[in-house]
C-alpha cells in the first residue's frame, strides 16, 4: 500500500471506520428479504423460456386451484387495470407481464401469489401457455437488416428494430484532420454485454393499506425518490400516499436503479389480496431477467502523425439495447456519456456515432459501475492507442505521456463539448509507472521473451465524468438531478442529516457524517445520517455514476454551511457582538481578536432552543435544508498498470501485479477510497478476463448461474498496489470528485492492454474481452474467437 499518509482527525475527514459494519459484521443488517409482515404472503414469476413468441393462451385454472394460492396475475389482469406496460427510464415502454408476445428468454409472463414461497413457486408450473414460436434477433448485427423479424410491433408505426441514432462531435473536421493524417489505426472491437450482478438480488415487499391508502413499498432500489414518482405515474395512485424504503441494499452496481416488473406485480399482488406481498428474485431471475451493461459493437479509427501525435478519432458503435429500451441515462443522452471518448488527450477532432437496436435480450443497458457508458468510452480510447502504439512500434506509455491534457489547459472543454473541471495527468501517470518501476518491467519482460515466455504490460489512463448533474442539461423521465439535504441540529449538539441518496455499501453513513463533521466540528459519532426512506428524506435522483459525493456530498456540506452561519447569528446574540465580527474555527463561533470568547456549535444549538433573545427575523433552531443543484460534472482520471503472465498453450492468464494511481479530488476517507478501488479492479478483472452475457442462436441465455457467469474472487486478483494524487475540484463545495466507479472504468482496458501485450509475439494487436484461456489460445493462433 503506497497512499499517501492522510492524518487521522478526531473530527471529519479521515479513517474513520464505518459506521455501518457494526450491525453488518454482526449480520444485523436488515435487507428487503429480511422484512416480514403480519400476513405477508408470497410471490413469484412465471417467465417466458422462449426468447420471440407469440402468446396463443395462457390457462391459470389449475394454479388457481392450488389451495394455498390466493391470486394468479397474468397480462391481461393488468391491462384491465390499465398497467401491463410501465414507462422505461428511457422513454420507451416495457412489458410488466406480457400480453401479445414474449421478446426475451426470461421474461415476466405470470405472477402468482400464495401463503408462501414454495408454493408459489409450485404454482408456476401448472400454468399452461401455449407460445407460437417466432424467430429470434440475438445478434444486434442482424437487428438492421431488410428480413429481421420486428420485435416492437406493440408500437404504433414500427417496422424495424431501430431505436435511436445519435452522434457528438464535428464530423466533418473530423473527416478533414483524417484525410490529411500521416496514420490511420481502426480497430474494430465489442464491450461484451455483462451484468452488474450484486451479491443481492432485487425484490420488494409491497403493502398496500386499504384503509389508509398508503403504499409502502421495500424494495431494493438506488433511486427511491424517482421510484416513487414513477410509481405515481404509473399507477396513478397520489404521491403522498407512496412511500419507497430502500433498506440495506446488498450492491446495486446500476442494477437496481430501474423498476422491473416483479415490483409492480407485487404492488397489484398487496391491491388485489389486501396483504402484504414479498416478492424476491432468484439469483439466475437475476442475472437472465434485470438491466445487463454495456453490449457496445464498435468500430473506432484514430489518426496520428508519424512521431505518435495523437490528432483525432472517429467511432461508430451499434448498441445492443436487448427487447426493451431499458437503459437509465439522463433524457438528451441516449448513448450515456459515451461523449466523453475522446478521453484523457489532446487531439484535433472527434466524432462519433451510435445506433441503438432492439434484440430478443433482456433490456437494460445500465451504467454498472459507471457514468453512463464511460466504461466502454475509455475501454475504446484506451484500445485504439494501444492499436496505435502497435502501428508506430511505440511503447504505450510514452505515446501516452506525449498526448495527455496538462494541466495548464484545464478547465479544458473537450472537442465533443465537455468541460472537464481540473486535472493533472501526467503528474499521475508519471507515478504510476513509478510505483511499477515500469523500465525495469520492460526489462523483465525482453528477458522472458528471449525465453518465450509470454509477459505482458499494459497500461491505460481514464477521465471519468461523474455527478450528474446540472439541472440544465440532465434529467431523468424529466427529473432534474439535483439532490436535497436536510440537517436537524438537536439541543444537545447532535445532528441528523437526511439525504436522498441510497447507500449500497459504499459507506454513506460514515462518509456524509465526515462531510457534516468536518464543517461544523462535530464528531461524525454524533451525527446520523437518514437515507432510503422517502417519507424521511428530501426529494433527489439517487445513487449510481458516482454521483453520491459530487451531487448529495455537495449538498451535506452547503446545508451544514447554512448551519452554520445560522449558528453565527445565535453565537453573535450570546456574546452580545455584531455577526460580522465573529470568526469561525472548527467547532466554534469567536470574537475576531480575543479567541478565548467564543461558543461551541453545541452551546450554540442548545441556545437556539432556549429563550436566548434573537435578532428581529431569526426564528431560532439551526436546522437548515438545500438542494443542490451542481454546475458541472466532476472529472475524477487515474492511471493504471497491469502486468500478466500468460500461458500460450493454454491460454491461462494470471494477474500478477495491478498499480493503480487515482485522483479523486479531496478524499473524504481514503479508507473507504481504497476499499471502492479494490472492488472496482475486481471487477475490471473480472470482465476482461471471464464475463460475458451469452446466448445461443435461439436465444437461450447461456449465463444463467454463477457457475457459468463467473465474479472474480481472491484467487484471480492480486495485491492491489494503490497510489493517489489530489486535484480538488475547483466547483465543489470540498473539493471531492466521485470513486465509486473510477476503477471498473479505468481497469478493463489496462487488463485487456496486457494481455494484448503478452501476445504481441504472436503478432496480435487486439483481441475482445472476455480474454478467457480459450480466447486467449486462439487469439495466440491467429484465429481471434469474436462472441
Ligand atoms: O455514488 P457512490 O456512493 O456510488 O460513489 P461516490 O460518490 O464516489 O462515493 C463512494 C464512497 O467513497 C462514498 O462513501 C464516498 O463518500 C467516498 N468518497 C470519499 O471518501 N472521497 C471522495 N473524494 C469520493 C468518495
Amino acid at each position: 500500500m503506497t497512499a499517501v499518509e492522510q492524518p487521522e482527525t478526531p473530527l471529519g475527514h479521515g479513517n474513520m471506520r464505518r459506521k455501518e459494519d457494526a450491525r453488518f459484521i454482526r449480520g444485523r443488517g436488515t435487507y428487503v428479504d429480511d422484512v416480514t409482515l403480519p400476513g405477508m404472503l408470497h410471490g413469484a414469476v412465471l417467465r417466458s423460456p422462449y426468447a420471440h413468441a407469440r402468446i396463443v393462451s395462457i390457462d391459470t385454472s389449475a394454479a388457481q386451484a392450488h389451495p394455498k394460492v390466493r391470486a394468479v396475475i397474468t397480462g391481461e389482469t393488468l391491462a384491465g387495470l390499465n398497467l401491463a406496460w410501465m414507462p422505461t427510464l428511457s422513454h420507451d415502454v416495457q412489458a410488466v407481464l406480457a400480453t401479445d408476445k414474449v421478446r426475451f428468454q426470461g421474461q415476466e409472463v405470470a405472477f402468482v401469489v400464495a401463503e408462501d414461497r414454495y408454493s408459489a413457486r409450485d404454482a408456476l408450473e401448472l400454468i399452461d401457455v401455449d407460445y407460437e414460436a417466432l424467430p429470434p434477433v440475438i445478434d444486434a448485427r442482424q437487428a438492421l437488416a431488410e428480413d429481421a423479424p420486428v420485435i416492437r410491433d406493440d408500437l404504433e408505426g414500427r417496422t424495424d428494430n431501430h431505436i435511436f441514432d445519435w452522434e457528438s462531435g464535428d464530423a466533418a473536421a473530423t473527416d478533414d484532420v483524417f484525410a490529411s493524417a500521416e496514420v490511420v489505426a481502426a480497430q474494430d472491437m465489442l464491450y461484451p454485454r455483462v451484468h452488474p450482478a450484486p451479491l443481492e438480488t432485487c425484490g420488494a415487499v409491497a403493502d398496500m393499506d386499504a384503509v389508509t391508502g398508503k403504499l409502502t413499498v421495500w424494495t431494493t432500489t438506488q433511486a427511491p425518490h424517482a421510484h416513487r414518482t414513477i410509481y405515481a405515474l404509473v399507477a396513478g395512485l397520489p404521491e403522498h400516499k407512496i412511500r419507497i424504503i430502500s433498506p440495506d441494499i446488498g450492491g446495486g452496481f446500476g442494477n437496481k436503479v430501474g423498476i422491473y416488473p416483479g415490483y409492480v406485480c407485487a404492488v397489484v399482488g398487496s391491491i388485489v389480496t389486501g396483504k402484504p406481498v414479498k416478492w424476491v428474485e432468484d439469483r439466475s431471475e437475476n442475472l437472465m431477467s434485470t438491466s445487463f451493461a454495456r453490449d457496445y459493437h464498435m468500430h473506432g479509427e484514430i489518426a496520428a502523425t508519424k512521431d505518435g501525435r495523437i490528432l483525432g478519432l472517429r467511432v461508430n458503435v451499434l448498441a445492443d439495447h436487448g427487447a426493451f429500451n431499458g437503459t437509465a441515462q439522463p433524457t438528451k443522452f441516449p448513448a450515456g456519456f459515451f461523449g466523453v471518448f475522446t478521453g484523457s488527450y489532446d487531439l484535433e477532432a472527434a466524432h462519433c456515432s451510435v445506433t441503438g437496436v432492439y434484440t430478443n435480450k433482456a433490456p437494460g443497458g445500465v451504467a454498472y459501475a459507471c457514468s453512463f457508458r464511460i466504461t466502454e468510452a475509455v475501454y475504446l480510447v484506451e484500445r485504439l492507442v494501444d492499436v496505435l502504439a502497435f502501428d508506430l512500434g511505440m511503447d504505450p506509455a510514452e505515446l501516452r505521456m506525449k498526448n495527455l491534457l496538462r494541466p495548464e489547459q484545464f478547465p479544458y472543454r473537450s472537442k465533443t463539448g465537455w468541460e472537464y473541471d481540473s486535472g493533472d495527468y501526467p503528474t499521475a501517470l508519471r507515478a504510476a509507472l513509478d510505483l511499477a518501476d515500469y523500465p525495469a518491467l520492460r526489462a523483465e519482460q525482453a528477458l522472458k521473451r528471449e525465453r518465450g515466455e509470454q509477459m505482458g504490460i499494459g497500461v491505460a489512463f481514464f477521465t471519468e465524468a461523474v455527478g450528474a448533474g446540472p439541472r440544465k442539461h440532465m434529467d431523468i423521465l424529466g427529473l432534474g438531478m439535483a439532490d436535497g439535504a436536510e440537517l436537524r441540529v438537536h439541543p444537545t449538539g447532535k445532528a441528523v442529516l437526511r439525504l436522498s441518496c441510497q447507500t449500497q455499501g459504499q459507506g454513506h453513513e460514515t462518509t456524509f457524517a465526515q462531510i457534516v463533521g468536518e464543517e461544523l466540528g462535530i464528531s461524525p459519532d454524533d451525527i446520523d445520517v437518514v437515507h432510503g426512506d422517502t417519507d424521511q428524506t428530501p426529494f433527489g435522483l439517487g445513487t449510481y455514476g458516482s454521483r453520491s459525493t459530487p451531487v448529495s456530498g455537495a449538498a451535506a456540506a452547503v446545508v451544514a454551511r447554512k448551519v452554520r452561519e445560522r449558528a453565527r447569528i445565535v453565537a453573535s446574540a450570546m456574546l452580545e457582538v455584531s455577526a460580522d465580527d465573529l470568526e469561525w474555527e472548527k467547532g466554534r463561533w469567536f470574537v475576531r481578536g480575543d479567541v478565548e470568547a467564543g461558543r461551541t456549535i453545541q452551546e450554540i444549538a442548545l441556545a437556539a432552543h432556549s429563550d436566548l433573545e434573537l435578532p428581529e427575523g431569526v426564528e431560532g433552531h439551526l436546522d437548515a435544508t438545500c438542494v443542490y443543484n451542481p454546475p458541472n460534472l466532476t472529472y475524477p482520471f487515474g492511471a493504471y498498470v497491469c502486468v500478466v503472465d500468460v500461458d500460450a498453450d493454454t491460454g491461462q492468464v494470471t494477474v500478477r501485479r495491478f498499480v493503480a494511481v487515482d485522483d479523486c479530488g479531496v478524499r473524504i476517507n481514503p479508507m473507504i477510497v481504497e476499499g471502492q478501488v479494490h472492488g472496482g479492479l475486481a471487477d475490471g478483472v473480472g470482465m476482461a478476463l471471464m464475463q460475458v452475457m451469452a446466448f445461443d442462436e435461439d436465444g437461450n441465455h447461456l449465463g444463467g448461474s454463477f457457475m457459468d457467469y463467473l465474479l472474480p474472487t481472491s484467487m484471480e486478483c492480486p495485491s492491489w498496489e494503490l497510489g493517489e494524487t489530489v486535484t480538488p475540484s475547483p466547483h465543489h463545495p470540498i473539493g471531492a470528485k466521485g470513486i465509486g466507479e473510477s476503477a471498473t472504468v479505468g481497469s478493463p482496458a489496462a487488463v485487456v492492454n496486457a494481455v494484448v501485450d503478452a501476445l504481441r509475439p504472436f503478432g496480435v494487436r487486439h483481441a475482445d474481452m472476455p480474454l478467457t484461456p480459450a480466447a486467449v489460445w486462439s487469439a495466440a493462433q491467429g484465429t481471434p474467437l469474436r462472441t
